[in-house]
């Protein structure tokens, strides 16, 4: 696909997906069946790509579906902002042509709000809304000190207001995103949980820090397998989730239905089907540095064909390119790209030097 012309999102990733090892169709979750009961579709589909503000555009979603993810989130989405903010607000929950579904998540502390907004998110998307997650575990102080995000730990009758203002809202399943505590030391997680699927929960996906640690330090596992003792609902395991070994690793270690990958998926689409390869039992294989040359490509005309902003591809390039010898050279090269063909130009020099590299290396052995 040499052109820069727009072209559709799921024209993209059908044309340039199978050959970096992508699906070039996706299908919806759990198969499209609806009908059954959450709990199922996430043992059978247990490979989710977790919400990233910030990151988890339709784009990324896409190359993460390709790459295999069962299921992939919207970033975390106001429900303040639905209800006063505008069409770009909204637009955080649509989805683009030929991505199949959605998981949307939404935050705030309304529960009037969350309703409409739950209302309104399934309104617009239909069959294609997946369920609704609410967001209980955003660290960052603008939103905790409205009492939004892992704040609401601390305020469980509210947190569990929202959940039941969403189940009398909508059809489709409600599931909680929480942490393991919002303070340093205190573990809250499992009673809270046990207290959101009380409400109505019909999932607990826990990310094993406490908001103090934003993302840094490590995740406690320990906490997924607690929290999946003290519920009946399914439980999704979060945190340190590096890799495809990882992934599975947090399935058979910690008894959760699923598991979310957040950080161990940038630059990194293969890492939802390498896991579900290991699941099975096989070893996956490895991306070549030229596939993941290609595979940035595919991502950046799926950004611009999603009209997401370009700048994305600056960090996006930082990920695919990590490991390539002279990285540092082209992720300072990416950082002067805004456009597609400014980007795909970069990826045609990079290809010729990597080209040339290895020429020299065969003349070498020669
Ligand atoms: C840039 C970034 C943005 C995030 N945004 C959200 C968000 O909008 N909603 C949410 O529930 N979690 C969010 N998270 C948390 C992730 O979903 C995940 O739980 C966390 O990163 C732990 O997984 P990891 O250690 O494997 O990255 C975000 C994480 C990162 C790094």
């Amino acid at each position: 696909m040499a052109s820069t012309q727009m072209q559709s999102p799921a024209d993209v990733l059908a044309a340039l997906g199978p050959g970096v090892g992508l699906c070039g169709e996706l299908a919806p979750f759990a198969g499209g069946r609806r009908g059954l009961p959450l709990a199922q579709r996430l043992t059978e589909h247990p490979l989710l790509m977790a919400p990233m503000a910030g990151v988890t555009d339709s784009a990324y979603r896409m190359m993460a579906r390709a790459g295999g993810a069962d299921l992939a989130y919207s970033e975390m989405v106001s429900c303040a902002g639905l209800h006063y903010g505008g069409e770009k607000t909204w637009e955080l929950v649509d989805v683009a042509p030929g991505e199949p579904d959605l998981a949307v998540q939404l935050f705030g502390t309304n529960p009037e709000l969350f309703a409409e907004a739950a209302a309104g998110v399934a309104e617009r998307l239909g069959e294609r809304l997946v369920l609704i997650d609410i967001n209980m575990a955003c660290p960052v102080p603008k939103v905790t000190k409205k009492g939004e995000g892992a704040a609401l730990m601390e305020t469980p009758e509210l947190a569990a207001s929202l959940v039941a203002a969403c189940v009398g809202a909508v059809d489709v399943p409600v599931t909680v995103k929480i942490r393991r505590g919002r303070r340093d030391g205190a573990e809250v997680a499992p009673e809270f949980a046990r207290r959101m699927a009380d409400a109505g929960a019909q999932a607990v996906a826990v990310h094993g820090r406490y908001a103090t640690q934003f993302y840094h330090g490590e995740a406690d596992w320990d906490v997924v397998r607690r929290v999946v003792e003290a519920v009946d609902v399914p439980v999704i395991g979060s945190g340190d989730v590096r890799d495809a070994r990882e992934a599975a690793r947090m399935l058979t270690e910690t008894g959760a239905t699923a598991v979310m990958v957040a950080r161990g998926s940038y630059g990194n689409p293969w890492v939802f089907s390498q896991a579900r390869a290991l699941l099975i039992g096989h070893e996956p294989e490895p991306v070549s540095l030229v596939r993941r040359v290609d595979a940035f490509e595919c991502h950046m005309r799926l950004l611009a064909a999603t009209g997401a902003h370009l700048k994305r591809g600056r960090s996006l390039a930082t990920w695919y390119l990590r490991g390539m010898p002279e990285a540092a050279y082209w992720r300072g090269r990416a950082n002067e790209c805004s456009t597609l063909e400014e980007f795909l130009g970069m990826t045609a020099e990079l290809r010729r030097a990597m080209a040339s590299a290895d020429a020299s290396e065969d003349a070498a052995h020669e």
